[in-house]
């Protein structure tokens, strides 16, 4: 299943490993994001031959009657992107849309699998269940992983970092390509996922950090709303005096200080948070200290490109060419794979 630093399939070219990753433009990236996909997308674009995909088409497939704010949201996770160090001299950055071989290949793909392995991939009852306020009884959204299946083997990507909520996509996306292979002969290669051990990022409130919860600290938050979301995050509810010990082994500040601080002041906050030694607040500033150097640089280069907007779009612009032209290979084998070849009917 998962693997830790593997290298994957080589790329057609025979070159570096090729990767290729992506997120919904649903709204800001925060800390979490950072720490448990954009870092690892950073250190990946010196490795590997890499692909980030601003997954727009994807957020329709929930946010179909809401797409007021879809071009600023794909805007703003470019900048949040290009802010935490992705490098477009490094690495392929674009918007799906822009690059029409993804449907194309989507439509493909969607003639060869069968409706019962959509309707047993966890996520879609799930998120029928829980997302309120939305009929998600859209065909689009049953396609969700042949639509991500698509952008994976559309590059014949070998490597597809992903959170572990992904796997199962993943996994369908590898049934495809096998189920591909055997009809029409060998085309794309298996991806692996390659889920890499982040720390734990809890919202303010405790809970999984997430934009839908607002528990989130966005990398696009100003200096001082990340320092008033820190300071009232909740801590050990059992400590509510100064004078009571609290236990770290429950406090969602101290899996912050776990994901950003130094193993000194880690060891320092487990020792005197329990004799009472330190209070939250002591504790959360010496968080900010050791947050803020973290996001500083990302919201001075945010800043920077805020006022850039065309050199984003310009970037984005370059990144589609480049993947349309890997994508295009791809499409020209499996037409031909298919007999949908023009230049078979002559
Ligand atoms: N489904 C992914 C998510 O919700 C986003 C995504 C779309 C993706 N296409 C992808 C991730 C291809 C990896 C590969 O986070
Ligand atoms: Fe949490 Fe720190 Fe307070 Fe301990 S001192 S309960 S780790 S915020």
């Amino acid at each position: 299943m998962s693997q830790d630093g593997v290298a994957g399939a080589a790329s057609s070219t025979g070159e570096k490993p090729r990767v290729l990753s992506g997120f919904r433009p649903t709204g800001p990236m925060h800390i979490g994001h950072l720490v448990g996909a954009l870092e690892n997308w950073v250190k990946l674009q010196s490795t590997h031959e890499c692909y980030f995909a601003i997954c727009d088409w994807h957020a329709l497939t929930s946010e179909y009657a809401n797409t007021a704010d879809l071009r600023s949201n794909v805007i703003e996770m470019a900048i949040d992107w290009l802010a935490s160090g992705l490098d477009p001299e490094r690495c392929v950055i674009f918007v799906q849309s822009h690059v029409k071989e993804h449907a194309e290949l989507h439509l493909l793909l969607s003639m060869i699998v069968p409706l019962s392995w959509l309707e047993r991939v966890p996520t879609y009852k799930e998120q029928q269940q829980q997302i309120t306020g939305r009929d998600l009884t859209n065909y689009g959204f049953l396609g969700y992983p042949v639509l991500q299946a698509a952008d994976i083997l559309v590059y014949r990507a070998g490597l597809v970092p992903v959170g572990e909520d992904q796997l199962a996509h993943l996994e369908l996306c590898r049934e495809i390509a096998r189920r591909f292979n055997t009809l029409y002969g060998q085309v794309f290669p298996e991806p692996q996922g390659l889920t890499t051990r982040a720390p734990r990022v809890p919202g303010t409130d405790g809970r999984k950090m997430s934009k839908s919860y607002g528990n989130a600290i966005s990398l696009s938050d100003p200096k001082e709303a990340v320092r008033s979301k820190i300071l009232t995050m909740v801590t050990d509810p059992a400590r509510k005096r100064r004078s009571d010990p609290g236990n770290p082994d429950v406090c969602p500040v101290f899996d912050l200080h776990k994901a950003f601080s130094s193993a000194a002041t880690v060891a320092r906050v487990d020792v005197e948070c329990r004799r009472a030694g330190i209070g939250c607040v002591d504790c959360k500033n010496d968080l900010l200290g050791h947050l803020e150097p973290v996001l500083a640089p990302i919201r001075e280069r945010r800043n920077e490109l805020q006022v850039q907007r065309d050199r984003v779009r310009d970037i984005l612009a370059a990144g589609a060419q480049r993947a349309r032209r890997e994508a295009a290979a791809t499409l020209a084998l499996a037409r031909e794979a298919m007999h949908l070849d023009p230049e078979g009917c002559r």
